[in-house]
């Protein structure tokens, strides 16, 4: 296992026989049962799947908010079982910017200052933090809402803020959970064509939660996330489901169930 992570190292995200159980009033409910995944540097990956299939839990412990039961993990070539609680807090504050499925902006704050909070949380000074901040703010057509407060904006705006708010620090990987869902079709393509550029521009690298497959081309490649397991689907199987009629932008491209067996 040891060996597996060590020969990817130059990868930015390494999973291997990763399990997640949650423990819950009735027991212990399993999530993740042994999942594998790899996203080289540079590559825009997607996790799809089913609700409650585990994307969330997933992309948490990608972004070392979640602890897991087993398995490893490497990030940017880090060992992050093997890193202390500071060593973690660095690396998610340097290196990771996470976009939360329910946004997490700070409803005391100006939108401004929320953007600002990675940096300041960097140590960067007032002045270049807020003018950093603005200009992602302009880059995510919002500049003129700077003074306004979260509770002053609509859904699809406080996800472009938090999307600004994942950026603003530079981060090398990117993971953002389902960022199109509250925005429309416009705004949705708009954000998709960020995501992209960043990772054939600038290098970065993306793992991006959604279950919206009309956005699936967007993507260098696909994994669904079913039955605790995470399987990649190819190229292949969706022009074969184009192919086959399944062309309608509402119809699924395709879906591939978990055939991995872990002994469950
Ligand atoms: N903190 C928690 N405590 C107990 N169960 C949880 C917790 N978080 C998620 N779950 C359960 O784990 C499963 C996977 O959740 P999640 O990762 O949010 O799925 P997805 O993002 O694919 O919808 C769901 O059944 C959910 O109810
Ligand atoms: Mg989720």
């Amino acid at each position: 296992m040891i060996d597996y992570c060590m020969q990817n190292d130059g990868a930015a995200v390494v999973i291997e026989g990763l399990e997640k159980s949650y423990g819950t009033a009735a027991g212990s409910t399993p999530v993740l049962k042994g999942v594998d995944f790899l996203v080289r540097r540079g590559e825009c990956v997607y996790l799809a799947g089913p609700s409650g299939s585990g994307k969330t839990t997933l992309l948490s412990i990608i972004g070392c908010i979640l602890s897991a039961d087993h398995g490893r993990v490497s990030i940017l070539g880090q060992d992050v079982f093997a890193l202390s609680g500071k060593q973690r807090t660095a690396l998610r504050r340097n290196s990771l910017g996470f976009v939360f499925q329910r946004f997490h902006l700070i409803r005391g704050l100006t939108t401004l200052d929320n953007v600002c909070v990675p940096l300041t949380l960097q140590g960067i000074c007032p002045t270049s933090a807020r003018r950093r901040a603005m200009s992602l703010l302009d880059a995510v057509g919002l500049a003129d809402k700077a003074d306004k407060h979260p509770c002053n904006l609509s859904a699809g705006q406080c996800q472009r803020v938090a999307l600004a708010r994942a950026l603003v620090g530079d981060p090398e990987l990117i993971l953002a959970d389902e960022p199109t869902a509250s925005l429309d079709a416009a705004n949705g393509q708009d954000v998709m064509e960020l995501f992209r550029r960043l990772t054939t521009e600038e290098g970065k690298t993306v793992v991006l939660v959604t279950h919206d497959q009309r956005i699936f081309r967007f993507a260098d490649r696909v994994f669904w996330l079913e039955n605790g397991c995470a399987v990649e689907n190819s190229r292949e199987a969706q022009s074969k489901s184009q192919g086959s009629g399944e062309t309608g932008s509402e119809q699924p491209l395709y879906a591939v169930s978990c055939d991995k067996s872990n002994g469950e």
